[in-house]
């Protein structure tokens, strides 16, 4: 875990975005999160206080009421009936605050849902598989995985706006420096929107159970500046490599059944069911975030998947050495 944090660490730094290594709900760097974190401080203040007077008054009640040395009576205090002004007093409060807290919470989902999109907008549709994400940008006509790219919005004038759908189970979408959790859900379309204001990698999870992979769900925003965003975003519309020394390796590839599930654009891999890997050398990290993409985790992943994420929809597909070798030479072309 150690090795992969640094290896996380020094491919941020190679990327030159800051790596936010940490997601912390109380350090917001998006709208929707910052009206979340005002709510969150909120509501654990008036628990807070809430505990604190509690706790008071069970511990000085057991100190004061608590048996003395001299007294050897064995019988029960005497019993009385309560009063209503009190029993008023504890029934009428809790539900007042119970009502200002979720009179609070609705405006800022409200505030959060009906906000008004700013003049530049970038539409993408995240869909959640077992366990992975797949990422489409319509109006770019490209797809990824696992790291949603976006351009940042230090001034607040820019945001993305996410169709949430899933192919199977609930999952939920969730980068705690940028939103709330909003799930993924089998035929229907959740939205949620994010602006990141600083460039920079924010990293997120699943966050519903959506089986034994779920912990290894795990997903990155990477917010760039404008410019880099639609830089990032031509080198993506480019179709794949096509390296003419690598002609004996692609077509090793596209023999194989990794066609079935994977897409190359421009070849005869053209399967919906797993990423597309069209640039998957662009990406920080295989397996959804498992492993960093190095050439050696990305070899043990092809030859099996199993190993770094146990139970994952992708076999081994039992190559011999010399497929591995030509599979994973044509998989790193994919720049
Ligand atoms: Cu997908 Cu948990």
């Amino acid at each position: 875990m150690f090795e992969y944090a640094l290896a996380a660490l020094l491919q941020a730094q190679a990327s030159g975005l800051p790596m936010h290594r940490i997601a912390n709900i109380f350090k917001p760097l998006a709208t929707p999160a910052e009206s979340e974190y005002h709510i969150a401080v909120f509501v654990l203040a008036i628990t807070g206080a809430i505990f604190v007077v509690v706790g008071a008054l069970i511990i000085s009640t057991l100190i004061r009421f608590r048996r003395r040395s001299d007294d050897n009576s064995h019988q029960e205090p005497p019993q009385v009936y309560g009063s209503n002004q009190i029993e008023v007093a504890w029934t009428v409060i809790p539900i007042l605050i119970v009502f200002v807290l979720i009179g609070v919470s609705a405006r800022v989902i409200a505030g959060v849902e009906n906000a008004s999109p700013p003049a530049s907008t970038l539409h993408i549709t995240l869909i959640g598989h077992q366990w992975w994400w797949e990422v489409e940008y319509p109006d770019f006509k490209l797809i990824t995985a696992n790291e949603i790219h976006v351009p940042a919005s230090p001034d607040g004038k820019t945001a993305t706006y996410l169709n949430l759908q899933s192919m199977d189970v609930i999952h939920s979408f969730w980068v705690p420096q940028l939103s709330g959790k909003t799930d993924l859900i089998p035929n229907r379309t959740n939205y949620t929107w994010i602006d990141p204001r600083e460039p920079g990698i924010y990293l997120g999870n699943c966050a519903e159970y959506c089986g034994t992979q779920h912990a290894n769900m795990l997903l990155r925003v990477i917010a760039h500046k404008p410019d880099d965003f639609e830089k990032w975003a031509a080198e993506q519309q480019k179709p794949a490599e096509d390296d003419p020394q690598l002609s004996e390796a692609r077509a090793a590839f596209e023999s194989l059944a990794c066609v079935n599930c994977h897409a190359v654009r421009g070849t005869a891999a053209v399967g919906k069911v797993g990423p597309d890997l069209t640039h998957l050398m662009s990406r920080q990290t295989i397996g959804a975030g498992v492993l960093t993409n190095t050439p050696e985790h990305l070899r043990a992943w092809v030859n099996d998947p199993q190993q770094a994420k146990p139970g994952c929809m992708m076999p081994s597909m039992k190559l011999t050495s010399p497929q591995l070798d030509q599979v994973v030479s044509y998989l790193e072309s994919l720049k």
